[in-house]
């Protein structure tokens, strides 16, 4: 057994679905629950990740969306050991929290106020709570993936009566969207949406969204994981200028240490003196810290116009070099700064990361590629390579056939 499988080997040991972060896991990775390249890593700069098995991979993946300047960026990595030297909790608050929060609301369109959480499911899980506790009402109409909450999941182990309140609608369906509002009637107290799903969502359907939310006395929930610090500093909002009511922000707003946070207008927000949204470490000082570096880093470049040359870059090259091939059966979707791309078979999907990760780079299996202020002109290069290697040796298979 190669020392990379030995890892995933002693994973599967112990953690039952060999990861505790669901896209990481052997069969989320490569297709299989035999994991055909690296599992585990050892360490990671800028965009590159040393394997266990010492290979360096150019990561397009940029961990989940969660780190959209860098690895180990030196200035933000200087700005948490520093706070983390002088200690990062005590029974106070940090003062970080309120700097953050001052600098926060500066930038993000809706935010009067803002509560620090540490994952992404936690905000929006907190931002669903505000909004049941302002209205009084239960029913929540969602569209797109918040986290693995309760409030929001079908999956096993979910009480029925939770999932009887939330109402799945498919993203950019207008019709959907006005028959779940009359369906919940007056018992509706959120629309919640991820408003880019392999596209921005149309400015129609936003703003019919909205109009519900307004008729009705809902709140508009955004989900701004991935597209908060992203498609501009204050996310979707900011692009589209329509103004949810309650919003939630995670993943680069700290480029890769754990913070999240929901926010909102004031009215709304002020329902956490009413409920009960804490966490004993939500305002640890590290993630803080992490955070003032990537708001300095947006006010003193133009973060979101990089993400999106360097993210159209990179798809430009992999969309050159899957033409080059002539493979069939493989299309290129999402927008600049986060894109993936479609495989007709499972199986060509499989062997392409695999093959991909063989040549120097990590790609994403079914989920979107993250461009990072990292990814320099090398790494493009590195990337394109990977690419173009994989798919002419699926090519070269294909007619071996
Ligand atoms: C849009 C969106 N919302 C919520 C989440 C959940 O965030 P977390 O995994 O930090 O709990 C994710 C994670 O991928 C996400 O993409």
């Amino acid at each position: 057994m190669e020392p990379e499988n030995e890892w995933a080997a002693r994973a599967a040991e112990l953690l039952p679905t060999g990861a505790s972060t669901g896209s990481k896991r052997p069969e989320a990775l490569y297709g299989t629950s035999e994991p055909s390249g690296p599992t585990h890593f050892v360490h990671a700069s800028g965009c590159r990740i040393a394997t266990t098995d010492g290979r360096e991979l150019v990561d397009c993946t940029m961990a989940l969306g969660a780190v959209a300047i860098g690895y180990g960026e030196p200035k933000i990595t200087r700005a948490v050991l520093d706070t983390v030297a002088q200690g990062t909790v005590s029974g106070l608050s940090h003062v970080l929290e309120v700097e953050v929060a001052e600098r926060f609301c500066n930038v993000v369109p809706c935010a009067e106020r803002v509560q620090f959480l540490k994952t992404g499911a936690e905000a929006m899980s907190a931002a669903v709570r505000i909004a049941r506790t302002y209205t009084g009402r239960d029913v929540v109409i969602g569209s797109g993936y918040f986290g693995w909450h309760d409030w929001c999941s079908v999956q096993p182990g979910v009480p029925g009566n939770v999932k009887r309140d939330y109402r799945p609608v498919p993203f950019n369906d207008i019709p959907a969207l006005e028959n779940a509002a009359r369906d919940a009637g007056d018992q509706l107290a959120a629309i919640a949406i991820e408003p880019v799903i392999e596209c921005m969502a149309s400015p129609e359907w936003i703003a019919r969204a909205r109009a519900l939310c307004d008729a009705s006395g809902a709140a508009l929930i955004f989900d701004e994981m991935k597209t908060g610090f992203r498609l501009a500093t204050g996310g979707y909002q900011q692009v589209s200028g329509v103004t949810p009511d309650l919003a939630a922000f995670g993943k680069a707003l700290a480029n890769g240490f754990p913070l999240a946070a929901v926010c909102g207008r004031a009215e709304l927000m002020d329902c956490l003196k009413r409920t009960w949204i804490s966490s004993t470490l939500a305002s640890e000082g590290s993630a803080l810290a992490a955070a003032m570096g990537v708001l300095d880093w947006h006010e003193n470049v133009e973060v979101s116009d990089e993400l999106a040359r360097i993210g159209g870059e990179m798809r430009k090259l992999v969309s050159g070099a899957l033409k080059a091939s002539g493979l069939a059966g493989i299309s290129m979707h999402g927008i600049d700064p986060m894109w993936f791309m479609k495989f007709e078979s499972p199986e060509a999907e499989q062997r392409f990361v695999s093959l991909a990760a063989e040549h120097g780079a990590l790609f994403k299996r079914g989920a979107y590629n993250f461009a990072a202020l990292s990814h320099d002109e090398d790494a493009l290069v590195d990337i394109e390579a990977a690419a173009s290697n994989a798919f002419v040796a699926m090519r070269q298979e294909q007619e071996d056939e």
